[in-house]
């Protein structure tokens, strides 16, 4: 049995406590945060001690951390976390800063430890089905993908202000997947932006709206579209188009009712927001970085995945503030 401590104990700390000590090879033993009421109410829950992230780090009874805190905080944790001993699985982003997301693979490169990024969707069964297909040669050659990724509403400005702004924190998912989904990273990225959901958002330098076109060396291009904001619910769909046809991974919706009437055909609306949506895939990463260090396999996303989504989401914020495309080789 895995003894696991949990550094952040917010909105994203309580779904993985969930994860680990539902897992039959994990033991949520210690859980830390710098609220301790946060801390200790997720620790109560799970019979787990409340530790100080520095304590749980130097437990030598703790095999791993989850890092699920604040995302200025994940370098650090990382860096401290494989130092003493500690496999990982980090939130994403690595860092606010690409520089210090760099500076954090140098330095954790001799630890030995393995160090897996929380790109979730990844672990979606709708979006592995996709790429299962698309990696049998289903639909032929890949030539373009289209991820879409509404959130419900906008998250408070104050949220806006600490999050490293929509590229890093919201499209750094997207341009995960279309790494996965392709296999390699882009030439050039071209973003647009803009805040028209929320004046507030681009009073405090943000943009609520955006599209990243993602074009590839042999000529493949993928399309991102981001919105703070779908009033029906969390829209969360990819699209590749092959050579030989098309794959469609579509919305979980909150009833399988489809209403027929006069008036038209209706459908449940998409479940809500992330928790609802990914729970099935958060449940996966997990299970897959447990099976990794019990069998001793590579953890399937690594820390350069995350430093390579970083680039693509510098690449981008360059680009909405150049107005022409960037290329990633001069990130
Ligand atoms: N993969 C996903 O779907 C997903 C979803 C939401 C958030 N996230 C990521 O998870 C991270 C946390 O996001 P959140 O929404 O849960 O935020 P949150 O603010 O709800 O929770 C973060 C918690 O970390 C605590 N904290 C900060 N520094 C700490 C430290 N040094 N030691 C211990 N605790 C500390 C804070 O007090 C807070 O309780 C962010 O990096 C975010 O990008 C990922």
């Amino acid at each position: 049995m895995l003894k696991i401590g949990l550094l952040g104990a917010g909105r994203i700390g309580q779904v993985h406590a969930q994860t680990i000590a539902g897992h039959p090879h994990s033991d949520l033993v210690a859980v830390s945060d710098v609220m301790p009421d946060n801390a200790a109410k997720l620790a109560a829950q799970y019979g787990a001690a409340v530790k100080s992230s520095d304590d749980i780090i130097a437990d030598p009874a703790i095999d791993a951390v989850l890092i699920a805190t604040s995302t200025d905080t994940h370098s650090d944790l990382i860096e401290a976390a494989t130092a003493a001993g500690k496999a990982v699985l980090c939130e994403k982003p690595v860092d606010l800063s690409l520089a210090r997301a760099r500076e954090c693979q140098a330095r954790v490169a001799n630890n030995g430890q393995p160090i897996m990024l929380g790109f979730n969707r990844r672990f979606d069964p709708n979006f592995g089905a996709l790429k299962t297909a698309l990696d049998a040669g289903d639909v032929g050659r890949t030539e373009l993908v289209s991820v879409t990724s509404f959130d419900p509403a906008p998250p408070p400005v104050s949220y806006v202000k600490v999050s490293g702004g929509l590229f890093r924190d919201m499209m750094i998912h997207d341009f995960d997947m279309v790494h996965f989904l392709m296999g390699d990273l882009p030439e050039t990225i071209m973003a647009t932006g803009s805040s028209i959901v929320d004046p507030e958002i681009g009073r405090a330098g943000d943009v609520d709206t955006a599209v990243a076109t993602l074009t590839f060396a042999d000529g493949r291009i993928a399309v991102i579209k981001n919105s703070r904001r779908a009033v029906y619910g969390y829209d969360q769909r990819v699209e590749v188009l092959g050579s030989g046809g098309l794959l469609q991974a579509q919305n979980m919706l909150e009833n399988t009712l489809i209403k027929s009437t006069a008036a038209g055909v209706a459908l449940a609306k998409p479940t809500y927001f992330f928790l609802e949506r990914y729970m099935s895939a958060y449940r996966a990463e997990w299970d897959a970085f447990v099976s990794a260090l019990v069998n001793g396999t590579p953890v399937p996303v690594g820390l350069d995945h995350g430093v390579a989504a970083l680039v693509m989401a510098e690449a981008a914020t360059q680009s909405l503030q150049l107005g022409r495309p960037v290329a990633l080789g001069d990130i």
